[in-house]
């Protein structure tokens, strides 16, 4: 069994696959996608191709590609090159809107590299991401109208979580709700496709394509939502990210949330400190200090794993062997993600 690797295309395959042949095709298939990925960061000119290969040359866990691939398992033309063609359209889609989501966020670390905005400027990482965008809508289309379609309700969906996290659930909506509606749209969406697009370039049938569909939309959210439990409780070695960025942004993610309904007085101090700036240096410090000891993380982790587990139930349309196996555990290598 292969472990999660850590950040980087060099390091093995995002999640452990049990059978060995099919460990080693996904692997195989991986490095085409990785070639086919630099070749679709070059643009006309130097400037261009560099600033648009920075992200994808610097690493990434290829998890989107990869649920492409393993997903097209499931059918009975894996082989099929629109497979390959789809896993960089959800790769170049996703780089792109890391991106954006880097001028948002104001980060300055990823994966393990300075970001574009930290390397260069707010302009530069805006048009890379839209030539990053461009260059995934000129690859969708060789996949025929049906995958546009998909492309840009997923883009869509994608965008529109962005913007909703932006913004206050109204006054009387419930906050994790809302929070939970905004990962589905940022992240849900991206993976749903991946593994949408996998089953249907690799000849699954339609209660497969459907099933995967709805197995990729709870595996994305989970993702995320593991993702915000690793921005309290990781270091920047593993996640390639500075720990704590949401905290700073104010972004209420879920042990946030989880922590917010304490009403026990020993809580009295975080609860402050979530409400206050914190883009004080010190106070940041104390409120990711205390947010990592809080039940909340557990809390958080526990929810996660019900959504794998939720997930994992949308495989039984599925015959039990390898790629079943892999599918599960792909789902509970989100819930468990360290990195
Ligand atoms: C980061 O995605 C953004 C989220 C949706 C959490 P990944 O964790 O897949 O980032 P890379 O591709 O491995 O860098
Ligand atoms: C990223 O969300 C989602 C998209 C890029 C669409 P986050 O802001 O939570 O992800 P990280 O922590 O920067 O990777
Ligand atoms: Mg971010
Ligand atoms: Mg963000």
């Amino acid at each position: 069994m292969t472990a999660v690797s850590t950040p980087g295309p060099q390091g093995g395959l995002a999640l452990p696959v049990v059978d060995a042949a099919l460990e080693a095709r996904l692997t195989e298939r991986l490095a085409v996608v990785e070639e086919m990925l630099a070749g679709h960061c070059r643009g006309r000119t130097p400037y261009v191709s560099q600033a648009a290969a920075h992200l994808m040359a610097a690493g990434g866990k290829r998890f989107r590609p990869l649920l492409v691939l393993l997903a097209a398992e499931t059918g009975d033309d894996a082989d099929a090159t629109e497979v390959l063609t789809a896993a960089c359209v959800v790769e170049l889609t996703h780089v792109a809107s890391l991106y954006h989501d880097d001028v948002m966020d104001e980060a300055a670390l990823r994966r393990g590299a300075d970001t574009a905005n930290a390397r260069w400027d707010n302009h530069v990482a805006i048009l890379t991401g839209d030539f990053l965008f461009g260059r995934s809508s000129e690859l969708t289309a060789d996949l025929g109208p049906e995958a546009v379609r998909i492309q840009a309700q997923t883009f869509t969906r994608l965008v529109e979580g962005q913007i909703l996290e932006t913004v206050e659930p109204a006054p009387g909506d419930d906050a994790l709700a809302h929070y939970l509606e905004v990962v589905a749209g940022k992240t849900g969406s991206l993976i749903a496709t991946s593994a949408r697009y996998g089953a249907m370039f690799g000849g699954a049938r339609p209660e497969v394509v459907e099933a995967l569909d709805r197995y990729g939309e709870i595996v994305g959210s989970a993702f995320q939502l593991s993702d915000d439990i690793l921005d309290v409780s990781s270091e920047s070695v593993e996640s390639g990210k500075t720990p704590g960025t949401d905290l700073r942004e104010g972004v209420p993610t879920l042990p946030v949330l989880m922590a917010r309904t304490s009403t026990d007085p020993a809580d009295a101090r975080l609860l402050e400190l979530l409400d206050a700036d914190l883009s004080d240096d010190d106070l940041h410090a104390e409120a990711l200090d205390l947010l990592r000891k809080h039940p909340a993380m557990a809390q958080a982790r526990d929810y996660v794993v019900a959504r794998a587990t939720e997930a994992k139930a949308l495989l039984e349309v599925l015959d039990e062997g390898p790629v079943r196996t892999a599918l599960e555990s792909f789902a509970d290598a989100v819930a468990t993600r360290s990195s």
